[in-house]
C-alpha cells in the first residue's frame, strides 16, 4: 500500500507532453518584447517588425460584421462554417485564381494559421518528413515538429530572387517524404515562385505519392505578375490543399478568418479535427468575410498601389546603403536585405540576431533577425508603414550601417 502522504506535502506535478518541448517561442520574440519594452518607456521607433497592414478593415466589412452582431447572429455556426461564406470562399477562389471549387469543398478557419495546423496535424505521422523552402515562415516548422514531423529544408536562390530549383525539392524526396509546404508569395523574402516551378512540384507529387500543401496568405500581393494558385493547375484537387486567409488581403488580421481547400478526406479529417479543438470561427466574423470576398475589391487594389510605391521605395533605399545588398520583392510585403558584409566587424554584430538588436537600441528601427526565418544573413524588413516612415527608418539604418562599415 502507497505511504500516506501528508497534506502539506502533494505529490509533484507530472510532466508536460514531450509534444510541447517539440516547439518554441519564435526568436522574433525577444526583439518584439524589446521594442514593446522600449515603447512604453516613450521612445519613437519605426516599426519595420510588424507582420500585418497598417490600413483600416475597409468600411464595408467592418459594417457587415456590426449588422450580423446587431441582427444576433452570435450563436454556434456548422463548425465547417456558414454555408454562405464556404460558397463565397470558393466563388472567390475561382475568379481570383481560376480554380474549380465547389463550396462543400471549403472549410472555414480561425485564420489561415488554423488551416495549416489543422493539415499538417492530419497529413503528418509520427517520423514524415515535410520538405520546405528556406527561408520560411516560423510557424512552419514548429507546426511540423508539433505533429512529430521532420522539417527538410531545401535552400532557395537568393541570387535568383530566392527562387527554388525544382531538382533541389526532388533530390530531398525521401521514403519518409509525405508533404511539400509552399509559400508564395513568401514570408520572409517576398519571393514569387513561378507557375512552372508549381506545377513541376505537383508533378513530382503525383509520381512519389505526396501531398501539396500551398499557403497562400499572400497570394494577392503580387506587384509585377498575376494572382496565381497552384490550384488551377489540371489535375490538382486531389493532391492539393491550399490554405487561404483574408487577414492580410481584407486587413482582418484580429477578425480570424482563413480556409482550407482540400481534397474530401483530407477536409473531412480537418474538420474532425476543428470540431474537438475550436469549433467553427466567429460567427459574426464569418458573415464580415462574405463581405469581403463578395463585396468591392477596390480597397484592395488600392492597397496594392500603396504597398507597390512603398517596396520600390524601400529597396531603392536599402540597395543605397554600403554593405546592403537586397532582391526585389514580387510579392507579399517584407522585404528582406542581405547584410553579411555588415557583420563581423571588430566592434559590430556578429549576427543579425545581434545587429536587429543593436539596431532597436542605438537607432529604434524594429526588423526581424533572419535566424527567425532560418538564414544568417539577412533581416526582414516589413513595409508597412507610411512613406515617411520608412523614410525615416531607411535613414537611421543607414546611419546605423555607417558606423559599422
Ligand atoms: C506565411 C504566413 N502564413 C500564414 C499566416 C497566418 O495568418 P492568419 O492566421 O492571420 O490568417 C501568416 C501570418 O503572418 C503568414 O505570414
Amino acid at each position: 500500500m502507497a505511504a500516506a502522504r501528508k497534506p502539506d506535502s502533494p505529490a509533484p506535478t507530472p510532466p508536460l507532453a514531450a509534444r510541447a518541448a517539440r516547439i518554441g517561442v519564435s526568436a522574433t520574440s525577444a526583439v518584439l518584447a524589446e521594442a514593446d519594452r522600449l515603447r512604453a518607456q516613450g521612445r519613437e521607433l519605426v516599426d519595420f517588425g510588424v507582420g500585418e497592414p497598417d490600413f483600416p478593415t475597409p468600411e464595408h466589412i467592418r459594417e457587415a460584421g456590426m449588422a450580423a452582431l446587431r441582427a444576433g447572429f452570435t450563436r454556434y455556426t456548422p463548425t465547417s462554417g456558414i454555408a454562405e461564406l464556404r460558397a463565397a470562399v470558393a466563388l472567390a477562389h475561382a475568379r481570383d485564381f481560376g480554380s474549380a471549387y465547389a463550396p462543400a469543398d471549403a472549410l472555414v478557419t480561425v485564420g489561415g494559421k488554423q488551416a495549416l495546423f489543422n493539415a499538417v496535424s492530419v497529413l503528418v505521422e509520427r517520423g514524415d518528413e515535410v520538405i520546405l523552402p528556406a527561408p520560411y515562415w516560423v510557424s512552419f516548422v514548429d507546426q511540423i515538429r508539433y505533429a512529430g514531423g521532420d522539417p527538410i529544408l531545401v535552400p532557395t536562390r537568393e541570387e535568383r530572387g530566392f527562387a527554388l530549383d525544382l531538382a533541389d525539392i526532388e533530390r530531398a524526396v525521401t521514403p519518409r517524404t509525405r508533404l511539400i509546404l509552399l509559400n508564395s508569395p513568401a514570408n520572409p523574402s517576398g519571393a514569387l515562385l513561378a507557375p512552372e516551378l508549381f506545377a513541376g512540384v505537383l508533378d513530382l507529387c503525383r509520381r512519389r505519392g505526396l501531398w501539396l500543401l500551398s499557403d497562400e496568405c499572400y497570394a494577392q500581393f503580387v506587384y509585377d505578375d498575376h494572382p496565381y494558385s497552384v490550384a488551377a493547375e489540371p489535375e490538382a484537387r486531389d493532391r492539393v490543399i491550399i490554405a487561404g486567409s483574408l487577414s492580410k488581403a481584407y486587413v482582418m488580421t484580429g477578425w480570424r478568418i482563413g480556409y482550407a481547400l482540400a481534397p474530401p478526406p483530407v477536409l473531412a479529417a480537418m474538420l474532425k479535427l476543428q470540431s474537438h479543438s475550436t469549433s467553427n470561427a466567429t460567427s459574426f466574423a464569418q458573415k464580415a468575410a462574405v463581405a469581403a470576398l463578395t463585396g468591392t475589391q477596390a480597397p484592395l487594389a488600392a492597397m496594392l498601389v500603396e504597398f507597390r510605391r512603398r517596396r520600390d521605395l524601400i529597396v531603392q533605399g536599402l540597395r543605397a546603403i554600403p554593405g546592403v545588398r537586397c532582391v526585389l520583392p514580387r510579392g507579399a510585403f517584407y522585404a528582406y536585405p542581405n547584410i553579411a558584409a555588415l557583420l563581423g566587424r571588430p566592434s559590430g554584430p556578429k549576427t543579425t540576431l545581434e545587429f536587429s538588436a543593436r539596431l532597436l537600441q542605438e537607432q529604434g528601427v524594429v526588423t526581424v533577425p533572419g535566424e527567425a526565418f532560418g538564414t544568417t544573413e539577412h533581416i526582414r524588413c516589413a513595409y508597412a508603414a507610411s512613406e515617411a516612415a520608412i523614410r525615416e527608418g531607411l535613414r537611421r539604418l543607414a546611419a546605423f550601417c555607417a558606423l559599422l562599415t
